[in-house]
């Protein structure tokens, strides 16, 4: 796991999964910097949102420096995550943005693009997993497909892994989660958050 192997494999197969991207110590300490209040996840960029509780189920809060020490170290590593995409695969990423992201017992993503047809500015999508006791059975696994809808892979919520995506390429679904499941997705962005 490293950020070799990232830059290697965006570039081959336009994803990577990095276990242990972050101990078990760094994302409870995270989550005790979450707010309480989250808000009805809504589609579609941050500026240009619609509600719809039909195709997912989760809370969000957008993330923020400020919120402690834990989120502003999570965001300084994603920016030495930008710099370096940016340097060897020249992918013009300008910005990030990023959410904490509750689904309750029963919860779901239905299968999308985070960019369908490379319309929007998010360029490469991560998700953070936050779950440090789940087991086989609890649900709520990533499920990602190529451009043609085929089945690539299943993967576990289980703390500290994150998935890194090209935002374009592959359809994606939250399966129903049997518990609460906590994740921190982002998106490097073409252009700046103004
Ligand atoms: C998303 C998303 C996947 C996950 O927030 O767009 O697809 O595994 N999340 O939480
Ligand atoms: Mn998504």
């Amino acid at each position: 796991m490293s950020i070799h192997k990232l830059i290697d494999s965006l570039s081959s197969q336009g994803w990577y999964v990095w276990d242990d991207f972050l101990t078990l110590s760094d994302t409870q300490k995270i989550k005790q910097c979450i707010p309480n209040t989250l808000q009805d996840a809504r589609i579609g960029h941050r500026d240009s949102l619609q509600s719809n509780k039909a195709v997912r189920g989760d809370q969000t809060v957008w993330l923020e420096p400020e919120m402690g020490t834990p989120i502003a170290f999570y965001m300084e590593k994603m920016e030495e995550i930008r710099q370096a995409l940016n340097c060897q695969l020249y992918l013009g990423l300008r910005d990030f943005e990023t959410h904490f992201c509750r689904y309750p017992n029963g919860g779901f993503y239905k299968k999308h693009v985070d960019n369908p047809k490379g319309a929007g500015r998010r360029k490469v999508t991560t998700v953070l997993y936050m779950n440090e006791l789940w087991k086989l059975g609890d649900g709520g696994e990533l499920v990602v497909f190529d451009k043609e809808d085929n089945h690539l892979f299943k993967l576990e919520p289980l703390a500290g892994r994150m998935i890194f995506f090209m935002s374009e390429e592959f359809p994606h679904e939250v399966l129903p989660t049997e518990q609460k499941r906590e994740s921190i997705a982002g998106w490097f962005l073409t252009e700046k958050i103004l």
